[in-house]
Formats: C-alpha cells, structure tokens, sequence
C-alpha cells in the first residue's frame, strides 16, 4: 500500500523537509466563501507532525479542530495519531504555516480507543474522533468554546469550514465555509452523519477534524469522503456532486469526551 493511499481521510500532508511550501499530496472547501475574522472563534488549525516508519521520514499533517473548552480540542483521530507533537492556532480565521503555528502546543492526545481505518486502499474511517489537551488554557480574547449536540440535528442544514484545499488547488489562506445539507448516509457508517452540498462544493483534504455546525452547536467532526463508486479515490472527487463527505457523529461521543476531559460540553 503506497503513501498516498494510507492519507485518503481528509487529511492534508506537507513534508517536514520541505517545510516551507505546505506541498499537498491529495486533494478544503471547494466552492466555499470567506468566513469573517472571528466569525467562527471555535475554529483552530491544528498541526501535527508525524512520523511514520513507512513513509520513510516525518511529515506535518495540518487540520481544523473546535475548541469545547479552554483547554480542550475536538478533532479527528487521523489528524493527531501517531504524532509525537501537536500544535493549536486558535484566534484568526487565517491559515497558519504548518511549520510554526502558533504557540499553543498539546499536552497530551487522546485518540479514541476504536479508532481504525477500513475498506477499499483504507478510505474509510470509524470512531475517527480525538481531543487535544492544551499545555496552558485558552485565553478566551476571541476564542469561544462551542455546545456540543445533545442528539440529532433540528434541521437538515449546516455549516462546514476549514482551510483545506480549495478548487484552486491551493489551502485556504482564509477560512472558508460552506453551507450543506445533511443528508441520511448513503451507506451503513456508525456514528456518523453525512452531508452533501451543490455540484462543484464541498470538504476535501485540509478540513479533517473541523466541524459541522447546525445552529451553532457542535454535530460533527470532519473524517473523510464516499462515493459510491468504489474504483474512484474519493479524494480527487472534491466538489463531485455524486461525493459525500462523512462525519463523526458527535452526540454519539458525549460521553466519551465527558469520560476523558471531565467536562460536561
Ligand atoms: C495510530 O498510530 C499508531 C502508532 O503510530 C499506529 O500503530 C496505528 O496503526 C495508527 N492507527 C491507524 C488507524 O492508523
């Protein structure tokens, strides 16, 4: 199994050793729009670098996560296993480097215990959810904890953001976002909720571990995206209107996260 294809989720990779250019190796928000700065001050760019012995050398994988508390992280297991340092921005809607972004670095890393990648070349992901605990609690200037749903969502609409790639081909400077319906999953995918949006929009690699927003409350964290047709790599199917894009259902993990963080979001 090639590099490339063990980073199907959402992810984003730049390598370590070409630092400066934040290089992609797969396919954010196509078709998405400016978000206001401090528009969404739950929104952080996380960056982990990892290393992995069969990619041959250490690499930055850059993601969104939501800020639940002042010293916690929601986001997805993809984006922080395996790392031996994760660092947190928060505070701007402009896209941080993955080399150096910003000075709030975790302290620990809780990936959930069932976390585990499946299917065709691993395109699939379950209980693909993780926190993050930050060394020194969030200062709260510009920076706010969001709820956390408590079941399913009121409506069939949402809001994705995040700095992945974009229909440029290049990561967001800006945060985007993007309206979307949520939608029943097109396949049988346990704790998750599917969205799905216009032809030509959509999540792509970069956004992992950002979320789903109904009514400012907290629905889902951002994993990977589907398509039925299991010959094509979902992730060069960005902004195909026949793509969905898969998120942890997170009401199914209000308890997970109240076991680990002692919060009750
Ligand atoms: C998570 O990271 C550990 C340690 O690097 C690794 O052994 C495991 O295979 C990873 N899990 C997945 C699903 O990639």
């Amino acid at each position: 199994m090639g590099a490339l294809a063990r980073c199907l989720v959402l992810c984003a990779l730049a390598s370590a050793s070409a630092a400066g250019s934040d290089r992609h190796v797969s396919l954010g928000i196509f078709d998405g729009t400016d978000a206001a700065e401090h528009e969404f001050p739950s929104q952080v760019f996380v960056v982990s670098l990892i290393n992995e012995p069969w990619r041959g050398n250490s690499f930055y994988r850059t993601c969104g996560g939501t800020i639940i508390s002042a010293k916690w992280i929601l986001t997805a297991a993809h984006c922080v296993n395996g790392s031996a340092r994760t660092e947190v921005r928060a505070g701007s809607s402009a896209r941080g480097p993955a080399w150096r972004p910003g000075k709030l670095l975790a302290k620990r890393r809780i990936v959930h215990e069932k976390y585990r990648l499946y299917g065709r070349n691993d395109n699939n992901a379950a209980d693909d959810i993780a926190l993050v605990e930050l060394e020194l609690p969030l200062d709260g200037r510009r920076m706010a904890a969001v709820p956390i749903a408590k079941g399913k969502p009121a409506r069939r609409r949402g809001v994705v953001i995040g700095w992945g790639l974009t229909e440029q081909g290049d990561f967001a400077k800006i945060l985007q976002k993007l309206d979307v319906n949520i939608i029943p999953c097109p396949e049988k995918t346990p704790k998750a909720i599917c969205i799905r949006s216009a032809p030509g929009s959509g999540v792509c690699s970069g956004d992992s571990g950002g979320p789903l927003l109904v009514d400012g409350v907290l629905h889902g964290v951002a994993s990977y995206i589907d398509l039925a047709d299991k010959t094509l790599e979902p992730n060069d199917h960005c902004g195909d209107g026949r793509a969905w894009g898969v998120y942890m259902r997170v009401a199914s993990y209000r308890r997970w996260i109240q076991r680990h963080t002692g919060i009750a979001p």
